[in-house]
Order: structure tokens, then sequence, then C-alpha cells
């Protein structure tokens, strides 16, 4: 009886009429600030470029342009890939806890590292071949981690020689990256030259006693140089830029290895040392002066040892997940080794780094740097040295905002507070 009578009551009542919104003819002048017209970027490369807003973008972009072999090898890992994916995914499930009110109109993004400045907590990692995925290779790489103040580490696998790297870096720390080989009289002469040529530190990766299976490759038939078969030929009417570019510039072979050719599961297995042990750590410190890093630690027990045997540093590190698989996120045993090895140590992490956002979760967990390796070839391959400038642009972005939102405005006050590891 209630509703009836609510029912009626609302029923007998005239809503007041709907008052009338005014219309009038457009004006010239109100028009012209809506107007969304950007001038037309003639450069295809630079419109490419800078529509592009994450380093997926770019990942996207590097797939149009490149050869599908050379793209897999970069964008591949091995066996099932789920290092990788399993380490993307930790970064992506990590939970920020911010602060609020915090005054966060400046953001200092400079740290120190390995005793060196480096502009943002980010530097790039060692990446072989890079001259493959786009010829501008490493003069592109190294170019611009000199432009913006970065570390770049030049891999044993590097295509252009330590001495033009070193001419490229003066501005910057420049890294070399080691792969002890069998014939040790050839990695001792290496590491003179890195260090005759100024490079700060050694990066001894020690995940590669013999090489990951990485199915990307098998499936392609990917070998060193890339081989003309018809499939290749048929590669290049898809791709005839890259083509163009790789066939008319430097050949493209190692710039420190003596050896060369076939697969490069094969060079790795037939090249490397696999009897290393923590005893070479000790060896190698005693020959090189710079700092020494471990690269490919996975355990802590192993940072404890790495650092006994005299390493200034760990890089916690899976490879990017190309090497075991099913590998821990080196972003999970962050904690562990922080507790471990203690506040002083110096510890960085490297591995599915696609945002900048994942290196402030490092950064607050314990890392004192980030290495990228894929997110800067994403951008080489996008649009050579352009493109790796987006990346580091896109990145420098997000540690930025990631930073402001969570009511941080320097690097060394991000700690475990800020985030949650699930
Ligand atoms: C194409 C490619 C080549 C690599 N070559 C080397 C190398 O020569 N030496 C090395 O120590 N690590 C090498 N790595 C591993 C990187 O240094 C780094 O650990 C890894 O890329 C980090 O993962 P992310 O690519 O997801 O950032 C390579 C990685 C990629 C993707």
């Amino acid at each position: 009886m209630v509703r009836d009578m609510v029912e009626a009551n609302v029923s007998s009542q005239t809503p007041p009429p709907m008052p009338k919104i005014p219309r009038q003819i457009p004006k010239w002048e109100d028009l012209k600030p809506l107007l969304g017209f950007r001038k037309f970027q003639l450069d295809g490369t630079e419109r490419r470029l800078s529509r592009a807003v994450s380093i997926e973008d770019l990942r996207l972009l590097a797939r149009r342009r490149t050869p599908r072999s050379a793209f897999d090898y970069t964008d591949g890992a091995a066996d099932h890939e789920a290092s990788l994916r399993r380490s993307r995914e930790l970064f992506n499930n990590v939970e920020f806890r911010a602060n609020v009110l915090r005054d966060i109109s400046t953001v200092d993004l400079s740290t120190t590292i390995l005793g060196g400045p480096s502009t943002r907590p980010f530097g790039f990692a060692p990446t072989g071949f890079t001259r493959m995925m786009q010829y501008q290779g490493e003069v592109a790489v190294a170019h611009e981690a000199n432009t913006a103040g970065i570390p770049y580490a030049l891999s044993t696998m590097g295509t252009t020689s330590l001495e033009d790297v070193a001419k490229l870096t003066p501005d910057t720390q420049r890294w070399f990256q080691l792969y002890v080989w069998k014939e040790r009289v050839g990695t001792k002469e290496l590491v003179e030259r890195a260090s005759a040529n100024g490079y700060g530190a050694l990066l001894l990766t020690v995940d590669t006693a013999v090489a990951g299976q990485r199915q990307r490759d098998v499936r392609n038939g990917l070998t060193i140089p890339p081989q003309l078969t018809p499939k290749t030929f048929f590669d290049m009417s898809l791709h005839p830029a890259w083509w163009a570019n790789l066939l008319t510039t430097a050949p493209l072979e190692f710039a420190s290895l003596r050896q060369s050719g076939g697969t490069v599961a094969g060079m790795i297995n037939r090249m490397f040392d696999p009897t290393l042990t923590f005893d070479d750590v000790e060896w190698l410190r005693g020959i090189w002066p710079g700092k020494l890093v471990v690269k490919g630690i996975q355990s802590v027990e192993d940072g404890k040892q790495a650092i006994a045997a005299g390493a200034d540093a760990v890089l916690l590190s899976n490879h990017g997940g190309r090497q075991l698989d099913r590998g821990r996120p080196p972003l999970r045993l962050l904690p562990e080794m922080r507790e471990a090895l203690g506040p002083d140590a110096q510890i960085m992490i490297d591995g599915g780094i696609m945002n900048g956002g994942d290196i402030v979760a490092a950064i607050a967990l314990g890392a004192d740097f980030a290495l990228v390796g894929r997110a800067y070839l994403y951008g080489l391959m996008a649009g050579g040295y352009r493109g790796v400038r987006r990346t580091i642009d896109i990145l420098t972005a997000e540690v930025t905002r990631t930073m402001q939102l969570l009511g941080v405005g320097k690097v060394a006050d991000l700690d475990p507070r800020h985030v949650v590891l699930p």
C-alpha cells in the first residue's frame, strides 16, 4: 500500500522542463585551438619513433623492420623461454606502496656505480653481434650511452672493436664483458687491451659454461654471419633496407674473437672454457686492475663466494633467460642477496626489464644499479641510434614518473618499504 502511495505521488508530479542548451554557429577563434593537425613528419623513422610510447612499442616496430632470424635471436630465450617470462611477470606483479604529499617537484636520477657516476640508475648490458640487429650496432649504442651519461658494457662477442668503442665513450663509464676462453693467452691479451683502453670494469660472465638451447635460432637456422640462402633472398624482398645496410657496410664479424662462423651455440661450446671455477675469479682479480663484476650470479652462496674471491660487485642475472631455462628471476633473489651481503656490497641486476617502473622496483629492493639488454636492442632495430635514444628517453620518463608518484625525489631514498614483492 505504501508503494502504491509513493508511485501515485511520483506520477502525480510533473517534472520541471529540462533547461534549453543554447546553440550557436561555431566561430573560427573557438575552433582554431581545437584543430589537431600536427605538422606531418616527413622522416619515416622519426615519425614511427615519436609514436612509440613504450619499450613494447619499440619491440613491435623492431619486429617489422628486422629479418625474422635476427629479431628472434634478440627477442628469444632458452628452451620454453620460462626464465624470461617469469622475470617479466615478477616485475609486472610488483606492488608499489606510495607516499603522498611529498615535494617531488624535482627528481634526481643520478647515482654512483662501481666508483663512477651515472646520470640514471640504469645502463646498457653487453650484447653480442649488435651489428647483426641493425648496421649501426655498437657505434649507435655507445654514442647514445655516452651522450646520456650512462655506462655501456661492450661484449666479448661485440662486432665493433674495443678501441673504437673507447673512442666513442670519452665522457661516460665504459665496461668490458669477458668470456673466458679455453685459450688463456688470448683471454689475457683481451683483458690487457681493455685496461689499456680505459675500461673501468670487467664483467666476467659465468652463466655460459655451455650454450643454452635457443629453439628459435635452431628453427631459423641462424648462423653468424647470416648465410645467403633461398630463404634469405626471400627475406631480402621483405626487408630490403636492412639487407642493403648489412651488405654495404664492413663485413659482419666479431671484433675480438679470432674464430667466427657457424651457429652461436656451436661457437660458445667450441671456444668458452667449461672448466671455469672461482679460482679463475681470483686469477682475474690478480691480472685486472679495475673493478671486477661477476655477471650471472643466481644464488646467495655463489654471490658470497664471488665477493670472497675478490669481486667488487655481483650482477644478478640469468642472461635474460637465454641460458638455463626456468631459472629464478633475479628480482626474487635480490632481497636475499642484499640481506646476505650487507648494505655496503654492490649489487647489480638485469633480466626482463621493459619499463622504468621495473628499474625503480629493483633499486627499492636493494639493487644499486640495473642493466637493460633487449630494451635498447629493440630501439636499435626500430630506428638505429635514434631508436636507442628513444629507449633511454622512455625509460628515463618512466623512472622519473614512478618515483614522483611514489613520493621519492632521489634514487638513494628508494627502499624496500616502497615495494611489495608477491
Ligand atoms: C641479443 C643478446 C645478446 C647477448 N649477448 C651477451 C653477451 O655477449 N655477453 C653477456 O654476458 N651477455 C649477453 N647477453 C645478456 C645481457 O647481457 C643481459 O644479461 C640480458 O640481456 C638482460 O636481459 P634483458 O635483455 O631482458 O634486459 C645478451 C642478451 C641478448 C638479448
